[in-house]
Order: structure tokens, then sequence, then C-alpha cells
């Protein structure tokens, strides 16, 4: 789904980012500057796209993640978001609600000891009338499926449900932009999958921004666009489609293929009329189904 008034500016436009890391604050270090984790970065994403940053542990991506909502702030370069530079003090408060994180360990994310007190956090902090804060929580529990939950304690929640708490307490604040770093590491594999669905309808049904942050294949093959980092440089950017195209480069960049992208490769290298993309368990099955009724 793409809003009208993404004509001009894109969402998120990063420009020539070079970013390093302050070294510890000792006088001798001062002037010797860290060596640059980001060099010359370059991304444009727009609203209401569904994109994943994917590369090996290192490779820079959390960094990057955190210069799209001022977390950070670039040493070179500049990022905006919706036209705003991240390093205007005045917009970050704007640009950090608008761009919300998702992190690894839903622990860390969560703070009250009610479900519903939690998700509704960060509005009651800026003072919205209790009304909008009620709304709100409520079409956000709604959207990760907590509603059933909402007078629990958070941990009486399973870890991919924290996790969605997590992710209601953000989307309570209405952003554009959800990023979601690792968010399914520390979870058990169904959960996993869970988190993932959610992203990717949040991204269908309310037209969200998504950028899920991965070293993992198998969890973008889901989304529109992959940007691939290596050494904290993009080296390349593409459809799923076109990144399996090359499944020994991305050994290269020491990502780890699952079974079922090598099993898709075998078979359309024996002749089996299957689509790069079809690399999950449903597609390959359809693809193979819908060749045999072809003989
Ligand atoms: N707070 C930090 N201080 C110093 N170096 C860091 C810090 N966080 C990350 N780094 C370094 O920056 C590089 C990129 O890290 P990161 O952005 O976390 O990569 P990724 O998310 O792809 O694993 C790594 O070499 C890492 O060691
Ligand atoms: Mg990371």
């Amino acid at each position: 789904m793409e809003l009208n008034n993404t004509a001009h500016a894109p969402l998120l436009d990063i420009q020539h980012v070079t970013y390093a890391y302050p070294l510890q604050k000792t006088q001798a270090e001062k002037d010797a500057p860290s060596p640059a984790v980001l060099r010359d970065v370059s991304l444009q994403i727009r609203q209401g796209e569904y994109i994943a940053l994917l590369g090996h542990n290192g490779s820079g991506k959390s960094t990057l993640a955190r210069l799209c909502n001022a977390l950070l702030l670039p040493d070179r370069g500049r990022v905006l978001v919706a036209g705003q530079d991240t390093r205007d003090a005045t917009q970050q408060q704007a640009i950090r609600q608008q761009i919300g994180m998702v992190f690894q360990n839903p622990d860390n994310q969560i703070i009250a000891t009610v479900v519903e007190d939690d998700a509704a956090w960060s509005l009651a902090l800026q003072g919205f009338p209790a009304t909008l804060i009620r709304e709100r929580v409520d079409a956000a529990l709604a959207a990760v499926g907590l509603e059933h939950a909402r007078h629990q304690m958070p941990h009486q929640l399973s870890g991919g449900q924290r996790q969605r708490l997590a992710i209601a307490g953000i989307l309570a604040l209405r952003p554009r932009c959800i990023i979601a770093d690792e968010a399914t590491s520390m979870l058990d594999p169904s959960s996993r999958q869970d988190i993932v669905a959610l992203l990717s309808r949040l991204h269908r049904e309310f037209g969200l921004t998504i950028i899920h942050v991965t070293h993992l294949l198998e969890e973008v093959v889901q989304a529109q666009r992959i940007v691939l980092m290596e050494q904290g440089q993009i080296v390349q950017e593409g459809t799923p489609a076109t990144i399996w195209h090359d499944i020994e480069r991305l050994r290269a960049l020491k990502l780890i293929i699952p079974d079922t992208f090598t099993l898709t490769t075998r078979l359309r290298a024996a002749g089996f009329p299957l689509s790069a993309e079809a690399v999950t368990i449903d597609a390959i099955e359809k693809g193979l189904i819908g060749a045999e009724s072809n003989y």
C-alpha cells in the first residue's frame, strides 16, 4: 500500500553516511579516529516498503538501524527521515516516534507490570488523554493478537508474546516504520515464524514500512527488497529472486544457506521448472506439483 504524501521524499534517505563508534574517552585516544564501521552508505527507503537488511554478524546492520532513528548520528553524510535531518535535535523525538525499533530481547523493552499498561507506557509518558490511550492500546493489542492477555503480567507471557507486546507498545505510537533488529533471535522456531508473519501482516494491512534486520536468509523471503551488507557497506540490493540467484556469493558473505535454498538450486540444476524464488517448502511443493501436472 503506497501513501500519497510520499511522492516527493522517501521515508528514509541515507546519504553517504560514515560512522565510527567513539573510543573510550581517554585523552590519548581522543585524536585517533576509531575505524569506521559504516563507510559511505547510501540507501533510500520509500513509505510502505518491506525491506530486509541482511548480513552476517558485525557487518554493520544494527549500527545502520540505529542511525535511522537518531539513536546514533552520522559522522559524515546525513540521514533524512521524511525530509527531517536526524541531527536536528528539535526533530529527534518525532523521528523516534515515526521509526519504531524492536530489539533482540523483549525483556529489555518491557517496563510495566501489566500488559495493557506496558503498551500504554510511552503514550502515558507523553501525557495523552486517557480515552485516546485506551483506543490506541486496544487497537495495538488487537493488531498483535494480545487482547486476551491485557490484564496479565508480562512475565507470564511466552517469549514470542513478550516480543509481540513490545511491538504493540510501538504500534500505539502510530509509527510509519518498524525496524525489527534480530527481533526473533531469542525465540523458539514457531515464535520466530509468528513474528515474521506479524511484520508481514503489519506491512500488508496497515501499509507500515518494515525494515527487518537479520542474518537469517529464511526470514527474508517475504521482503520486497533485500539490502545485503558486508564490512560496513551495502554490497548488493535487489529482489529476493536476484539475491538468491548467486548462492555461492551468499555463502562467501558467511550467511548460512538454508536446506530449502540448496534443494531449490539442485532441482533447478536438474531441470525442474522451479522459479529461483521458490525457496520455502510450500513454494517448492507448489512448483513441483505444477511441473508434474504438465507431463
Ligand atoms: N557500541 C559499540 N562500540 C564499539 N564498536 C561497536 C559497538 N557496537 C558495534 N560495534 C562494532 O561495529 C561493527 C558493526 O556492528 P553492528 O552494527 O552491531 O553489526 P551487526 O548488527 O551487523 O552485527 C562491529 O565490528 C562491532 O564490533
Ligand atoms: Mg546486530
